[in-house]
């Protein structure tokens, strides 16, 4: 069997920063027409956890991507594998992703936010590893920063696997 990752943050250390990133979005969007979109399948994990920590009305709607390219480098061209049920006119889209990477998925997911004629559109991501960004992307309520190790948990998986482990861990050899 191979052994478990090792934590690189606990369940403890991730459900303290969610409950900051909510409280902090309850109060950025009183009186607002908020959407989470969270970008599936990685987000999954953490969007439910944040959602229950937001103490405002909210409405929740999955876009499923995939992004082409050769293992496990994103390409920047993203297709989208499931789209939003309902229009987002007038909406504040909140964009819920687990890590960004290079910034190449979030930078077209905006853009292509952007043409639905949202009132705003803004990033939540629980990781970010800036020395691998390609491009720059804004990300307005930030979990933690790491290094450029590959994590798995949480939501996150290496060939499908991990997503189920209950903190954000790196896998032997990273
Ligand atoms: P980006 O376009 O390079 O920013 O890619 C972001 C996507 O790549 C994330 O939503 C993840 O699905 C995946 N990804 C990037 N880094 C990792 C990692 O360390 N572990 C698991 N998935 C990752
Ligand atoms: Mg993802």
């Amino acid at each position: 069997m191979s052994p478990s990752p090792r934590v690189l943050l606990s369940a403890d250390e991730i459900a303290a920063r969610t409950r900051e990133l909510g409280a902090r979005i309850a109060h950025d969007y009183v009186d607002r027409r908020l959407v989470l979109v969270p970008v599936l399948k990685g987000s999954f994990v953490f969007a439910a956890d944040l959602a229950r920590s937001i103490d405002a009305p909210l409405r929740i709607d999955f876009l499923g991507v995939r992004s082409y390219g050769a293992g496990t480098e994103s390409s920047g061209v993203v297709q989208i594998t499931h789209d939003l049920s309902r229009p987002i006119e007038g909406d504040d889209v909140l964009l819920v992703e687990d890590i960004v990477d290079t910034g190449l998925t979030v930078a077209h997911l905006v853009t292509l936010l952007q043409t639905r004629g949202p009132r705003s559109v803004r990033v939540c991501a629980l990781l970010h590893k800036p020395s691998r960004a390609k491009v720059a992307v804004p990300i307005d309520y930030l979990g933690f920063t790491i290094e450029d190790r590959f994590v798995v948990g949480y939501g996150l998986d290496f060939d499908e696997g991990h997503r189920n482990l209950p903190y954000i861990g790196v896998l032997d050899g990273q």
